[in-house]
């Protein structure tokens, strides 16, 4: 495409030069040069975003993409909405910074009473900007209502990369360099990951949360010993992990076990909110049974701007209260607390997210793309499992399916391959051998069709 090209976002890939192109090479050379190796892997060089509209993403050297990262799925509206962008440019027009702790600003005042209104028991709101930084708070607003500082984790989970934030996530290396300036406040448990049980009983197709039982176990220990833990951090769907799926009575009874000790439970739904899953939260399909004491909120809620939350409940989020410095300063802020830019962004998004048209379409593509996703299965020897929650998909690759023996070159392989026909999915899974799929929510019917067959051929299935 050329740059004064139109873009509407519903257009199919285009692919004009073999990716990557020649000023996407020479351009991520110079990057790589000036930041060093901290956010680049392996060698090899990648395509150049220049800029995007819904599903759409062009690159430097005019291929055009159907996108299905949506951005580690924050773009839950597309690239450029326009309601975004008129939201964010009106705002960047009136106010562009607040005074964080000293003196709020309106539209910070309507986020967070939107937020207030959206979680059920959760009736109040704190903001942050990455989701790590939300997992800090919550962690933070737990220890100060428990007086406990250690909290029950678990395996394969992904909470972001700061450094409280790394000390409860369990994705394979990513800590390890940083182990010794780590806190040591996870109790790791297992989390039930059907298709490879921790417990490796091979159950079969139905699993009987044994782990669960397990996990308990490990937590009423640490209950009776000399540092006990205060709450439960837990995804209701490991989303970096793979879209890894719990069967549905996991929630309900870690949330009755969490109550039954007297721990808090604090669901991560920086992934799985904002309408991703199909329930705006995760927890709401399995009823106010299910409801946790804290829920982490980032990406999708904000349709593109860099926004996350912590909902909590009054008795919990006022914990904070016995804190404030004997100065009369907040016990917690930042410079770009409540940032005005993105509150505005995120007021506008949280309104679309949860319109009955944006809702309705959401469940019907996914659907499709699901139904797309099983059928390649069924005749692929390679797709191990494929797992599917609203627009939260994934496909397991093995080297075959009775073995299930993890296959990350077939997934570099197929994420490489899908690339070349103008499709762009990530790798996840503690085995790198899950192709993820978190589409913007927007993406359209034509779209889904265009990305099946191109996964068919990616997985080399006619
Ligand atoms: C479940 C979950 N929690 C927390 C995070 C961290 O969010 P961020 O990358 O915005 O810090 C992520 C990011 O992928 C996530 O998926």
């Amino acid at each position: 495409m050329s740059p004064g090209e139109k873009l509407e976002g519903t257009e199919l890939p285009r692919i004009v030069v073999p990716p990557p192109g020649p000023r996407s090479r020479n351009a991520a050379r110079r990057l790589r040069r000036s930041e060093g190796s901290a956010i680049w892997g392996a060698e090899g060089s990648p395509i150049v975003w220049s800029r995007g509209r819904g599903a759409v993403v062009v690159d430097l050297d005019g291929n055009r993409y159907l996108d299905l990262t949506a951005g580690f799925g924050v773009l839950s509206l597309g690239h450029a909405a326009p309601e975004i962008a008129r939201a964010v440019s009106a705002q960047s027009r009136k106010l562009t910074q607040g005074l964080g702790d000293l003196m709020p600003h309106v539209t910070r005042e309507k986020l967070v009473r939107r937020l207030a209104s959206l979680g059920g028991p959760l009736d109040r709101a704190l903001l942050a900007s990455t989701g790590a930084e939300a997992v800090e708070l919550a962690l933070k607003t737990a220890h100060l209502a428990t007086g406990r500082r250690r909290v029950v984790a678990f395996t394969g989970a992904y909470h972001g990369q700061s450094y409280g934030a790394l000390a409860v996530t369990d994705y394979p290396g990513l800590g390890r360099p940083f182990a010794a300036q780590l806190q040591d406040i996870a109790i790791r448990v297992p989390y039930p990951y059907p298709y490879r049980c921790p417990l490796a009983r091979g159950c079969g197709a139905r699993c009987d949360l044994r782990c669960l039982d397990a996990a308990k176990e490990t937590v009423d220990r640490e209950l009776r010993g000399p540092d006990p833990p205060g709450a439960i951090l837990a995804e209701p769907i490991q989303g970096r992990s793979g879209c890894v799926t719990p069967p549905p009575e996991f929630l309900p009874r870690l949330a009755a076990y969490a109550r039954e000790r007297g721990l808090l439970l604090i669901l991560d739904e920086v992934m799985t909110g904002g309408g991703r899953t199909g329930t705006f939260w995760e927890w709401e399909r399995h009823g106010e049974e299910a409801a946790p004491d804290l829920l982490v909120a980032g990406k999708g809620i904000g349709g593109g701007v860099a926004i996350a939350a912590v909902l909590g409940r009054a008795k919990v989020m006022d914990s904070w209260k016995e804190h404030v410095l004997p100065s009369g300063e907040a016990p917690h802020s930042s410079t770009y607390y409540a940032h005005p830019i993105a509150c505005a962004g995120a007021l506008q998004a949280l309104d679309r997210l949860m319109a009955a048209d944006t809702r309705a379409h959401a469940d019907r593509v996914g659907a499709r793309f699901a139904e797309g996703l099983n059928s390649i299965q069924e005749r692929s020897r390679v797709t191990g499992e494929v797992r599917a929650a609203g627009l939260m998909l994934a496909v397991e690759l093995v080297r075959d399916r009775g073995s299930r023996t993890p296959a990350p070159d077939h997934t570099s392989n197929a994420i490489a391959a899908l690339v070349h026909q103008g499709v762009l999915a990530y790798p996840g899974g503690v085995h790198d051998n899950v192709i993820c799929l978190t589409p913007p929510l927007t993406i359209t019917e034509q779209q889904v069709e265009f990305a099946i067959d191109a996964l068919s051929r990616a997985l080399q299935i006619s």
